[in-house]
């Protein structure tokens, strides 16, 4: 495999050296992130978490993908249901943020209790505060290391309030006005 390096001069003569996984994690905590829940329920039963890894593929047909840990309940759920939903969170959500993201060890389907959820098409939960929620249904799903990227193929979109979005950055939540 190849291995990473990073640039420590720049930017006239730039130096690299091998980069192990702290230094990736803290170049990555400098980029901002929205915050979204995704969630999924079906035969497996429910589940989700708060999750930033979440980018659009394309609008034809609309797709997205999300990047799962392997090692959570959450990935044999998706897998399972065959569905997910992906939630993008207000700012003013950080307990929930807190709760889908494991604080005080509340099992999946006891996570829900969080929060306003409705049942979307594919049966996945939707969460009547989020600014946007995609409801998915999983067309792939390819192991990458210690994660399952998965792709959801996007079956309906619900708009919530325009209400200031939820952000991460720098390893904390922050919120982002809107302009209007
Ligand atoms: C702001 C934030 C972003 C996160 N983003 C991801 C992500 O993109 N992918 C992921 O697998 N876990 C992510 N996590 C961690 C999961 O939320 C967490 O591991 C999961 O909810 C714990 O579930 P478990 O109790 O089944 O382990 C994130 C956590 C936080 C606080």
């Amino acid at each position: 495999m190849q291995a990473l390096h990073k640039i420590t001069d720049a930017p006239a003569a730039p130096t690299v050296e091998a980069v192990d996984g702290p230094d990736y994690r803290e170049a990555m905590s400098r980029i901002a992130g929205a915050v979204h829940v995704i969630a999924t329920d079906g035969a497996g039963g429910r589940g989700g978490a708060t999750m930033t890894a979440v980018t659009s593929v394309t609008d034809a047909p609309p797709t997205l993908l999300i990047c799962l840990n392997r090692s959570g309940r959450l990935n044999a759920l998706l897998r399972e249901n065959g569905v997910f939903s992906v939630n993008t969170l207000v700012s003013g959500a950080e307990d929930l943020a807190g709760v889908f993201a494991g604080v005080g060890g509340i099992d999946h389907a006891d996570r829900f209790a969080t929060g306003t959820w409705a049942t979307a098409v594919t049966g996945a939960p939707l969460l009547a505060s989020a600014r946007a929620a995609f409801d998915c249904r999983i067309t792939e799903a390819t192991d990458v290391g210690s994660h399952t990227v998965f792709l959801g193929r996007v079956e309906a979109v619900r708009l919530g309030p325009k209400e200031p979005a939820l952000l991460y950055l720098d390893r904390a939540y922050r919120s982002v006005p809107t302009l209007d």
